[in-house]
C-alpha cells in the first residue's frame, strides 16, 4: 500500500512513522509513504498557503491554489481516493478501517487552521473522514492516526498474524483482558483458567469476557451483531455472574 499525505508538516508525519508498526510496515516494504507539502507549490513570493476568511470570523482559511498543485503532485503516484481528515467526516471504526487496508493508494488531505476553501474540497477531495467527536488543531494527528491503523493491517506487518484477526473490533467486540508473568500481582491472582491449558475453555472464557466487557462497557456495539447461540448463552452466564455479585 501507498499513502501519500498532503500536509504542511511533512516531518511530522515522517517522524511519527519512524516508530513500531508503521516503521516496519516500511522497512519491509509493506507501505510506501510520501508526503507533499502544499507551501512547496505556494505560487506566491512569500510562499503563504493561507488567507482570512471572506464573511470575516477567526482564524485563517488554506487556499485552493497551493493545496490543489500539492494534491495534483502526489496523484502522479497512485490513483487511490483523496481523503480529506476534518470533523465534518464520516467517523472512522475499524470496519472502515480494514474496507481502506484493501486498497493500494489513498491520498490523506490534514488541514490546519479553520480548514480549507470549500471549492478544493468540492473539487477534489472523494471523501471526508473523521476520527472522533471532538476537534485537533490540525489533521496531521488524524493523517497518523489512519496510518498506523492501516500499517497494522497489512498482511506481514504484525509478526504474529494472528493478533489484529483477535483485538478488539475485529468481530465487533471490545477485547478480552490480558495476564503476563508473575501469576500473582499483590495478592491478585491470573484467573485459573488461563493457566489451566485447557485451549477450548480459554477460548470460551475469553469469548465470555469479550461479550461481557462489550455488555458493560459499549453496549451500542451489541446492538450491530448478531450473537450466535454459544455466545448468546456466554454472555447470559456472564450477566449471571455479574448480578450474583451486585446482589447485596
Ligand atoms: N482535523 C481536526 N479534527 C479532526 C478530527 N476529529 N478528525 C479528523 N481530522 C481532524
Amino acid at each position: 500500500m501507498r499513502i501519500d499525505v498532503v500536509t504542511l508538516f511533512p516531518d511530522m508525519i515522517r517522524e511519527c512513522c519512524g516508530y513500531g508498526i508503521p516503521r516496519i510496515a516500511l522497512e519491509k516494504g509493506l507501505l510506501e509513504l510520501g508526503t507533499w507539502n502544499p507551501r512547496d507549490y505556494a505560487d506566491n513570493r512569500h510562499r503563504s498557503v493561507d488567507d482570512r476568511p471572506y464573511g470575516g470570523g477567526p482564524g485563517m482559511v488554506m487556499q485552493v491554489q497551493p493545496v490543489a498543485d500539492a494534491i495534483a503532485a502526489a496523484r502522479t503516484q497512485g490513483a487511490g481516493p483523496v481523503i480529506y481528515l476534518s470533523p465534518q467526516g464520516k467517523r472512522l471504526d475499524q470496519n472502515a478501517v480494514r474496507r481502506f487496508a484493501e486498497l493500494p493508494h489513498m491520498i490523506l488531505l490534514a488541514g490546519r487552521y479553520e480548514g480549507i476553501d470549500e471549492r478544493l474540497i468540492g473539487r477534489q477531495v472523494d471523501e471526508e473522514w473523521s476520527i472522533g467527536d471532538y476537534v485537533l488543531s490540525g489533521g496531521e494527528p488524524a493523517a497518523l492516526v489512519w496510518i498506523d491503523a492501516l500499517a497494522r493491517l497489512l498482511p506481514g506487518a504484525l509478526g504474529d498474524e494472528e493478533s489484529a484477526q483477535q483485538d478488539s473490533f475485529m468481530d465487533g467486540l471490545l477485547d478480552y483482558p490480558h495476564y503476563t508473568r508473575p501469576d500473582v500481582v499483590d495478592g491478585q491472582a491470573v484467573p485459573d483458567v488461563l493457566l489451566g491449558g485447557n485451549h477450548a475453555d480459554i477460548e470460551r472464557w475469553r469469548m465470555k469476557q469479550s461479550l461481557g466487557r462489550t455488555w458493560q462497557r459499549r453496549p451500542d456495539l451489541l446492538e450491530r451483531i448478531e450473537l450466535n447461540k454459544e455466545q448468546q448463552a456466554l454472555l447470559a452466564e456472564y450477566i449471571r455472574e455479574w448480578q450474583s455479585t451486585q446482589a447485596n
